[in-house]
């Protein structure tokens, strides 16, 4: 286990032995818990995830996952059939049930502010408490703003039970939709933010068979836990907004952000991944990250430290307003009455999460402008009728191009990127396609008769290869793989706690 940890904690004296192999308990099964459960459960673990949404439950006790996570589906009913996992929504049997309770519910933007929700971290964290009558650990997963995991534990050891037996810990989850089973299985690195020596080392036991697989260990206190997560998509969101700050700099020079980003990502000290421009970050994560951070600082007195983020954020938001530009501008100048394609609707390819999604904005500033707006998407459609019924949605990719004036790439799923320019040249009214993403071969779209426009770069621009990582191109089969080979290196039968 590698672990590069010089942080000091006391041995209480009310510690106790580890359990060796911790029942666990995972609070809120949305992207985050549903993944956590299965992932813990496929590896060795009884897991029991838990809910305020039946419906939720009934689904995943069912076998079938409420949203599109590429490999969840098929472990999640592979780790049902271990016995090693079940679903309620009784927080009475979790507290009963539980060694290790981990706290995955979401923190959304709060309504009319920029700070973080926390309203049901508490409400989970509190249910939960109120059972417990032994020794356990609760450790936050959601992100969350600095000081609410000491305002936690001061309120777990007021209404559990078991009082301060009960500890608390934080352990950021870093788990990017679409490669979410290969991230929790296999993370880059695990931080747990705990405050004795006993809950740190039950959070080993906790995910023996993740640092088994050599996960770099960084063992801190809360509030450091808590800040590595902001901290980082922090720093992620800035590279994005900067690169697209570049964009805006090269449509006013008649400079090329593709070559430029390709430059750029050739220096070591800079490096390719996350420096790719188009139409900006969303998501149910980044944005409202970034926000409640910055929001968090300004009440702690170091707003100014941060207050770049905010420009961040406009960056961000001005790449949605200039794809519209530029899907006018294709159009003739009015986009009243144009048959607009818009493909993509999830924030991000290999997800149906459209929760601050640029393309669903996109198009709905498109069609507030009086565009005859035809979304698709390959796995959204369902999240996007339920957001925004106003706009309309065709079922294939041949549906949404058929007789369209400009066709505007949103979300690079594969199927739109590997689309033939030719076949699609047939079906369209006429040849315009805006590449929000910067994933099309300009070349090829070019050859074919095309008018291609992409933010940031020359009209006459030539197909540039940008910088890829493996690490953003996972193939889906090795998820499932990993998973597989996981799922059989755990034990058969079903462990009851040591
Ligand atoms: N989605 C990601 O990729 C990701 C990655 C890293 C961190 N996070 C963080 O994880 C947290 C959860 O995000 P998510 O995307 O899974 O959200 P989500 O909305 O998909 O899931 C949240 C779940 O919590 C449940 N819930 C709400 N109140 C509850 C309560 N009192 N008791 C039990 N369950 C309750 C909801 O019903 C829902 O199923 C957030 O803080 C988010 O920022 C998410």
């Amino acid at each position: 286990m590698i672990n590069d940890s010089t942080h000091q904690l006391p041995a209480r004296a009310t510690d106790e032995p580890v359990v060796a192999r911790p029942r666990l308990t995972v609070i809120g099964t949305g992207y985050l818990g549903a993944t956590h459960a299965v992932c813990m459960a496929a590896v060795g673990y009884e897991v029991l995830g838990v809910d305020v949404d039946p419906n939720k439950i009934a689904k995943l006790a069912a076998g079938e996952v409420p949203f599109f996570e590429p490999g969840l589906g098929e472990l999640l009913r592979d780790t049902l059939a271990t016995g090693r996992l079940s679903f309620t929504t009784d927080f009475a049997e979790a507290a009963e049930f539980g060694d290790v309770h981990f706290i995955c519910v979401g923190t959304p933007q709060k309504k009319g502010s920029q700070a973080a929700d926390v309203s049901y971290v508490h409400a989970a964290t509190e249910a939960l408490a109120k059972g417990l009558r032994r020794k356990a650990l609760i450790v936050g997963k959601s992100t969350v703003p600095i000081g609410t995991a000491a305002q936690l534990r001061d309120m777990v050891h007021a209404v559990a039970p078991a009082g301060t037996a009960v500890e608390l810990a934080w352990n950021p989850e870093f788990l990017r939709e679409g490669y979410a089973v290969a991230d929790t299985l296999q993370p880059d690195r695990l931080v747990f933010g705990t405050e004795s020596r006993w809950a740190t080392e039950q959070l080993k036991a906790a995910f023996t068979p993740v640092l088994e697989r050599g996960t770099p260990l960084v063992e801190c206190d809360l509030s450091t836990a808590e800040l590595v997560k902001v901290a980082a998509n922090s720093f992620l969101a800035t590279k994005i907004s900067y690169i697209n700050a570049m964009a805006e700099v090269c449509e006013a020079t008649g400079a090329d952000v593709n070559l430029l980003s390709r430059a750029l990502s050739y220096d070591e000290r800079i490096g390719g991944r996350f420096l790719k421009p188009g139409l900006g970050f969303g998501g149910g994560c980044l944005p409202k990250d970034i926000r409640a951070f910055a929001a968090r600082a300004e009440e702690l007195g170091v707003g100014q430290a941060v207050s770049f983020l905010h420009q961040v954020d406009a960056i961000n938001g001005r790449r949605r307003t200039r794809t519209v530009d530029l899907v006018r501008e294709l159009a003739g100048g009015s986009l009243q009455g144009v048959k607009v394609a818009a493909l993509g609707a999830a924030f991000k390819p290999n997800s149906d999460d459209i929760r601050d999604a640029p393309a669903l904005d996109v198009a709905r500033m498109l069609h507030e402008e009086g565009a005859d707006v035809r979304v698709y998407d390959p796995e959204a459609m369902d999240n996007a009728r339920r957001a925004y019924p106003d706009l309309t949605y065709a079922g294939s990719l041949p549906e949404a191009v058929a007789g369209a004036d400009v066709v505007v790439l949103l979300t690079e799923w594969a199927q739109f990127r590997d689309a033939d320019p030719e076949m699609m040249g047939w079906l369209v009214g006429r040849r315009k396609v805006v590449d929000g993403r910067h994933a099309l071969d300009a070349d090829a779209y070019r050859a074919a008769g095309w008018e291609y426009r992409a933010l940031g770069r020359p009209t006459t621009s030539r197909t540039v290869e940008l910088a890829t990582s493996e690490a953003d191109s996972i193939d889906l089969g090795i998820q499932v793989d990993l998973a597989a080979e996981l799922l059989q290196a755990a034990p058969a039968a079903s462990v009851q706690p040591a």
